[in-house]
């Protein structure tokens, strides 16, 4: 069940479509991959258009693969279309029914709720239909906008990496977040979907 037969998106949610990227997304993901602020924390960017057409051609390439273990979706707003950002969920120890997700967004839609919304949806699929047992993610100390989606999730801050990333301008450090079936099974109350 961590990989089912059948791929588990595209995901609903209130007010996005996660769906799978298509080359078609280039001028939406560039706008925010081309962004100092939206990359600050990322180990990669600010994009040349070469790179972001290089991603964007991996990604659907990735599309062709199924199972595989690691899932990005293009977060598209229900109501115009608009690609504003990524979610991505990795099963990164089948063994140990264990995933760890990531997500960007582009500024103009930051505090609007859209990465709790689609990093929701991402999770409770995780738990409910993949029988995930342990969903983690890290982010540097400073990246405050991560650490409020992953709390708002319920999640808990289980500890401080100490240097564990070399980005652009040197070793950063981390938090690592995770949360545990049961406790997201008692925090939405048993319900089983988003
Ligand atoms: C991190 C990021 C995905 C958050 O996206 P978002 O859609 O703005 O997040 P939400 O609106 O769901 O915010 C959830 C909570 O996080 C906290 N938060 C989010 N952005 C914040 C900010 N800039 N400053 C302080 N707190 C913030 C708040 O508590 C917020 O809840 P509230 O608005 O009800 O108070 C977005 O800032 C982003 O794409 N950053 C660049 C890429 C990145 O760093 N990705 C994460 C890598 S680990």
């Amino acid at each position: 069940m961590i990989l089912p037969a059948e791929p588990w998106f595209p995901l609903r949610t209130e007010r996005l479509l996660l769906r799978e990227f298509r080359m078609g997304d280039f001028d939406d993901v560039h706008a925010y991959a081309t962004d100092p602020e939206v990359v600050r924390y990322m180990e990669w960017g600010p994009n040349t258009p070469e790179v972001t057409r290089e991603v964007l051609a991996r990604w659907e390439a990735d599309a062709a693969v199924w199972p595989r273990p690691g899932v990005t979706l293009a977060a598209e707003l229900l109501d115009t279309g608009r690609v504003i950002g990524s979610i991505r969920l990795e099963v990164t120890s089948p063994n140990d029914r264990t995933a760890d997700f990531g997500y960007s967004f582009h500024r103009p839609w930051w505090r609007q709720g859209y990465a709790t919304e689609a990093a929701r949806a991402v999770v409770a699929v995780g738990f409910d239909k993949l029988g995930l047992h342990r969903v983690w993610a890290t982010c540097d100390v400073r990246n405050v906008g991560s650490w409020g989606v992953m709390e708002k999730l319920g999640m808990r801050r289980e500890g401080l990496l100490r240097r564990n990333r070399l980005v652009r301008d040197g070793w950063r450090d981390s938090f690592i977040y995770a949360v545990l079936a049961e406790e997201w099974a008692s925090a939405t109350h048993g319900r089983t979907s988003q």
